[in-house]
């Protein structure tokens, strides 16, 4: 059957800053989900990474439907109502226009989604992160589906030995998705040349060129773009679909063990490395360090399994430790260099604000003679 894996979050508000959604307001989303999903879903999994509530929904109606992105929308609503009667931080944060227009995207929840074919199994990780922005998921992409390094089924498996084809979109052109078409591996320095900055160039998509199918969805959505100012973190979520012709589900995951910095962190303005956390994990350190969670599922006639926690098993509690250290070795050097994002990417207007006014104190010194050097 031809099915949809559809995932849209957004931050509705959280307890404490920007830590995570009360239980209160889950339960909120979760009995509009409820009560709405028979006509419209198979399956729906709700869950929150740190202050971000996530609905993946499995269905029949295509990508960007109207209906289901209307009623992810509707149940935000619902949940922000509740927020907003428990005088939740943030309430209401990600939604950023006053009303629903056909389609969530550009209007301040993330959204990704595949329809593909269901194949006899079905395995596929649902990636959710908080407190970073979607470039964030370029070095696992890159090293998981180009890097013989990080995944020998590149090699193995002659499926996959084909390669992949990358879509990747430039986020600072807003006028309409900018996007580019990337082989690998012919053409892999192409695509790290663009991956490197990832906070302007985002992997969108990629795809299996042995057979065509779509193996990654990522949510692109740059809320400063949309905003025009900062109105919180992007918090990207991901669909990743495993096995077979795909790369295996440890070599997509074996890349959040590096715990690479990362655009986020503190008032959405630092560099901090990406700690991989389990399913429904809060924030605090620093309002970080960035988190990213996976929920691994089959999905067979469009009915999900129970998730496994793909960052629960005992290996990932060292990877937090060294991440944790690392968080704290930036943060060391405080507001100095790289520890905060370049000007650019800064999320508050403060630091310009005072550029501009300590601009008018400069004065250049008037040049000075030089003392003629004393002749004997
Ligand atoms: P403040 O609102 O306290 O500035 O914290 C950052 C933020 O709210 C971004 O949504
Ligand atoms: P969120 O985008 O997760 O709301 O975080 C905002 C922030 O500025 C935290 O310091
Ligand atoms: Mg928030
Ligand atoms: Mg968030």
């Amino acid at each position: 059957m031809k099915l949809t894996l559809s995932v849209i979050k957004a931050d509705i508000g959280s307890i404490a800053g920007h830590v995570a959604p009360s239980r209160r307001l889950r339960e909120a989303v979760e009995a509009f989900i409820r009560e709405r999903a028979p006509s419209l879903l198979l399956d729906h999994y709700i869950s929150h990474t740190g202050d971000d509530i996530a609905i993946l929904m499995t269905h029949t109606r295509g990508e960007g439907d109207e209906q289901i992105h209307k009623l992810a929308w509707d149940a935000f609503l619902s949940g922000t109502a509740e927020a907003r009667q428990e005088g939740l931080y943030g309430a209401g944060q990600d939604l950023l226009k006053d009303s629903f227009s056909g389609n969530v995207k550009g209007m301040g929840p993330a959204v990704a989604e595949i329809e593909f074919e269901e194949r006899p199994n079905e395995p596929f990780l649902f990636f959710a992160a908080d407190k970073t922005d979607p470039g964030a998921y370029n070095l696992p992409l890159y090293l998981a589906f180009a890097d013989v390094m990080n995944t020998p089924g590149l090699i193995l498996s002659p499926k996959m030995s084909q390669g992949f084809r990358f879509v990747i979109m430039d986020v600072n052109h807003t006028s309409g998705d900018r996007v580019i078409e990337l082989n690998a591996p012919e053409e892999i320095y192409d695509i790290a040349a663009l991956l490197r900055d990832p906070e302007r160039y985002v992997v969108e998509s990629v795809w299996s060129r042995a057979s065509g199918e779509q193996a990654v969805a990522v949510a692109t959505s740059r809320l400063h773009n949309i905003a025009g100012k900062y109105t919180g973190k992007d918090d990207p979520v991901m669909l990743v679909r495993v096995q077979m012709n795909f790369p295996a589900t440890g070599e997509v995951l074996a890349p959040y063990a590096i715990g690479h910095f990362v655009g986020g962190g503190m008032r959405g303005s630092h560099q901090m490395p990406l700690m991989p956390v389990t399913l429904n994990t809060g924030i605090s350190y620093f309002d970080g360090p960035p988190v990213v969670s996976c929920a691994g599922f089959c999905v067979h006639n469009g009915k999900l399994t129970e998730p496994i926690d793909g960052f629960a098993q005992p290996f990932w509690n060292t990877v937090r430790d060294r991440v944790s250290s690392k968080a704290m070795d930036m943060r060391r050097q405080g507001f100095i260099g790289t520890a905060m994002l370049p000007m650019s990417e800064l999320e508050y207007t403060g630091i310009a604000e005072k550029l501009a006014s300590l601009d008018k104190r400069f004065a250049v010194r008037a040049e000075t003679t030089a003392p003629a050097a004393s002749k004997r």
